[in-house]
């Protein structure tokens, strides 16, 4: 089956909610009372906190780590410690989260849709934009020789992928 239940619509709000899907987690959210559910991967571009963290005003999700701001489709419309006049990089936006409908009372996202991130992917985030928006985790440059495969291990294993702010 393509499509698979992530939520009950009314359950869908402006509070971020994480859900799993074939082991992927995805954050689901409707940023305003009168526009669609959105789900993207429970990731954030920076350094990969849980979306789900984060909180929802005027529309924008904003995660809870360092501020970034994200609109409903996903494009970063604030990197707070650019400054007011910062360039935003298009390396900053979530990357396109799954197809998503609403249907008998429930929000579907499209199962092939949803895949795994390729740990190395995540650690490649070197756009000079971002130079004072303090360093991506994915500064493959700053680390030791040996912690990229160490960091890849762990992503692998699933321990980000469980990791949420308390
Ligand atoms: S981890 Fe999200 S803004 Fe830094």
């Amino acid at each position: 089956m393509d499509w698979t239940r992530v939520a009950d619509s009314a359950d869908v709000s402006a509070t971020p909610r994480s859900v799993l899907v074939d082991g992927v987690p995805l954050v689901v959210l409707r940023p305003a009372p009168d526009r669609p559910a959105v789900v993207f991967a429970d990731r954030c571009p920076h350094r990969l906190v849980p979306l789900s963290a984060g909180t929802v005003d005027g529309g924008v999700l904003q995660c809870r780590y360092h501020g970034w701001q994200f609109d409903e489709i996903g494009q970063c419309v604030a990197v707070p410690s650019n400054g007011s006049d910062g360039n935003i990089p298009p390396c900053a936006d979530l990357p396109p989260g799954p197809a998503v409908r609403e249907d008998d009372g429930a929000v579907w996202v499209r199962r092939t849709d949803v895949h795994e991130p390729v740990p190395l992917d995540l650690l490649s985030n070197v756009d000079p934009g971002l130079a004072r928006a303090w360093h991506p985790v994915a500064l493959l440059d700053e680390l030791p020789c040996a912690a990229p495969q160490l960091v890849a291990r762990v992503l692998s294993c699933g321990f980000v992928r469980r990791w949420t702010i308390r």
